[in-house]
């Protein structure tokens, strides 16, 4: 074993400091200028953003939770509606739904991890109104199936897409396939913010107003009230952060892709271990590697081994996957799911990561199953 070290999961402070001086430049400008709410930094990033995806609208909002509260409204979900949603997911996708007063149906996930498109046809109903494919871990569903049985049942697809920015499926991006795509720009996030963000894309004209009406107490530039709204915007120094980083987001990605690539590398012969495919596996994907999400045999006995040497892992959700929260009281056919949930783990993987951690890592791993 090499010199041992500490690898955390993800490094806030680290990622501060790769450009730390701009940053602060940043919020000296924003600040000195009193401009904080719905300025011109935010109009900016939003139409960085618009322009980056390829779409006619992206709005700023405060998260990613009410994007997606955001687009399911504006798309026409109403109470009594049935939702699909893959069962591994955020507890934020099926969140939206339940807030509007319409039913979460989970839907089980393949082998990729992502929800399946089969399970989702299964899933439908006379109620169903629309689908929610996540994009997770920085990949894209395989949207053409989903999008196929979307269109023929009649049913409006909003997607998930805020563990994936960037990420491509035969070259169109996620959260660009259906009606609207929601985006995070919680810190952690491929494009993260010093705090809460996200954003609604859409390429709906009459989504978008709806949109831009929602996060502002359902006011106009005027500020006359045209609709019930509520307080949901995206701060304007967050937003000249964000815009800051989308200009490097090329790098950040490159830098992800270029660590999963190496992580594939060292771990490929490692049987007892299922590894997500590599950046140039197949191109029909462009993965941004949000997560480097394994399955692990003897998942918890590794994850302990990797601690007492100072890597730390986590299990996304906290190990367990919707239909295993008992508070929500939501079930489903999900038995991939359920058998990934015992196996599934995330590696680390952000842009402070040095090639020498992640050696460090797979010499561990390595070292755990005596390879
Ligand atoms: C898949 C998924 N959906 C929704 C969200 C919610 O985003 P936010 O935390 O910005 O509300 C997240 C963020 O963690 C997520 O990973």
């Amino acid at each position: 074993m090499k010199t041992s070290r500490q690898v955390n999961f993800f490094d806030y402070g680290a990622v501060f400091a790769q450009r730390r001086e701009v940053y602060l430049k940043i919020f000296d400008d924003v600040l000195s200028r009193g401009a904080f709410i719905m300025q011109a930094d935010l109009a900016e990033f939003e139409r960085k953003l618009a322009d980056y995806l390829g779409v006619r609208h992206a709005i700023g909002l405060a998260d990613g939770t009410m994007a997606l509260i955001a687009g399911l409204a504006a798309a026409g979900v109403r109470a009594g509606d049935e939702v699909i949603i893959p069962s591994h997911t955020f507890v934020a996708s099926a969140g939206a739904a339940h807030f509007l007063g319409a039913i979460p149906v989970l839907a089980d996930c393949g082998q990729d991890h992502l929800v399946d498109p089969e399970s989702i046809g299964r899933m439908i109903t006379p109620k169903t109104k629309a689908v929610m494919p996540v994009q997770l871990n920085g990949r894209t569903c395989r949207m053409d199936e989903i999008m196929g049985i979307a269109h023929r049942h009649e049913l409006v697809v909003v997607e998930d897409s805020c563990q994936s920015l960037g990420a491509q499926y035969k070259g169109k991006f996620a959260g660009t396939f259906g009606a609207a795509g929601a985006f995070s720009f919680y810190p952690a996030k491929t494009l993260g913010s010093f705090g809460d963000g996200g954003a609604l894309v859409t390429n709906d004209d009459d989504i978008a107003a709806k949109v831009r009406l929602f996060r502002d107490h359902g006011r106009d530039q005027n500020g006359d009230v045209q609709s019930w709204g509520l307080n949901s915007r995206l701060d304007n120094v967050q937003a000249a952060i964000l815009g800051h980083k989308l200009d490097h987001y090329h790098e950040d990605i490159a830098r992800r892709r270029a660590l999963a690539a190496l992580y594939n590398e060292q771990l490929v012969e490692i049987e007892a271990l299922k590894l997500p495919p590599g950046p140039s596996d197949n191109p029909e994907y462009f993965d941004i590697y949000q997560n480097y999400e394994i399955e692990a045999d003897r998942r918890d006995e590794l994850r302990d081994y990797l601690f007492g040497l100072g890597v730390k892992t986590i299990l996304q959700w906290g190990g367990r996957t919707l239909h295993q929260f008992p508070a929500l009281g939501l079930a489903g056919d999900v038995k991939n799911t359920e058998e990934l949930t015992k196996r599934f783990m995330l590696l680390p993987l952000h842009t402070a990561l040095t090639d020498d951690d992640v050696l460090y890592v797979c010499e561990c791993i390595r070292g755990f199953h005596g390879a």
